[in-house]
């Protein structure tokens, strides 16, 4: 099957912890489209003091990346996007523009600490709701406070945000408890979104395929097609490419 969406991937060499080359980012790439990807959103993290690439940097990576996919991958659309630790300025720093957001919903994929409090994450997606964003929770598997309390995943679905879990951990690539948490959400109807969070092609590799796959067999065609088309179609609508 082809169509699939990769919603988180740091594919663009040079400018997080991500593919440190531009042949990295064609293997990278290459492995998605024999997977039946043909969509992917570039995330590079932003993280104040730790990742800071420059807009222009970012951008001038994306477009050479599209220019290379262009010719060796037909039908592939590349998006730019962001993967941003939340801090309490987001708001105005996405406001300012300088961070892309993505789509007509102004969507958002924010990351926090795997130890990050209740509070915190809560009053944040309340502060990108009220400012007008969409929040995507990145790998929401990876916060304690919410593998500890699935009620706060129903809490913030409800508020408006939509929870991206990483295809590595549904396959059990992080450990037992990790995905039997995703199980449950997954059996709780709590997954919106899954994307690889690939940072290479060797290390943390893109594995859309394999969990596509596996997610086949225990839930069938129609979940599949949901999870990794119909979703983010509608989630990312009016993304530019
Ligand atoms: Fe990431």
């Amino acid at each position: 099957m082809t169509g699939y969406w990769d919603v988180h991937c740091h594919l663009l060499p040079g400018v997080d912890d991500g593919a440190e080359s531009m042949e990295e980012s064609m293997r990278m790439l290459r492995m998605e489209y024999a997977d039946g990807v043909r969509h992917i959103i570039a995330t590079p993290h932003y993280r104040r003091g730790m990742f800071e690439a420059s807009d222009g940097r970012i951008k001038a990576q994306y477009e050479a990346v599209c220019r290379e996919a262009g010719n060796q991958l037909p039908g592939l659309e590349i998006y730019l996007g962001c993967e941003f630790y939340a801090n309490m300025d987001m708001t105005e720093t996405l406001n300012s523009c300088s961070r892309p957001v993505m789509g007509e919903k102004r969507a958002v994929l924010a990351e926090f600490s795997g130890n990050v409090s209740e509070e915190f994450i809560r009053e944040r997606t309340a502060a990108l709701r009220a400012s007008g964003f969409t929040p995507v929770l990145a790998h929401a598997e990876r916060y304690a406070c919410l593998r500890e309390n699935i009620s706060l995943v129903w809490e913030l679905s409800k508020m408006g945000a939509y929870i991206q879990v990483n295809a590595g951990s549904i396959l059990g690539e992080h450990g037992r408890k990790c995905k039997k948490f995703c199980s449950r959400l997954r059996k709780e109807d709590l997954i919106h979104l899954i994307g690889s969070d690939a940072h290479g092609d060797q290390i943390r590799p893109p594995r859309i395929g394999d969990c596509a796959a596996y997610l086949q067999k225990k839930c069938g065609s129609s979940y599949v097609n949901q999870i990794f088309c119909v979703n983010p179609g509608k989630i990312f609508a009016g993304i530019a490419g």
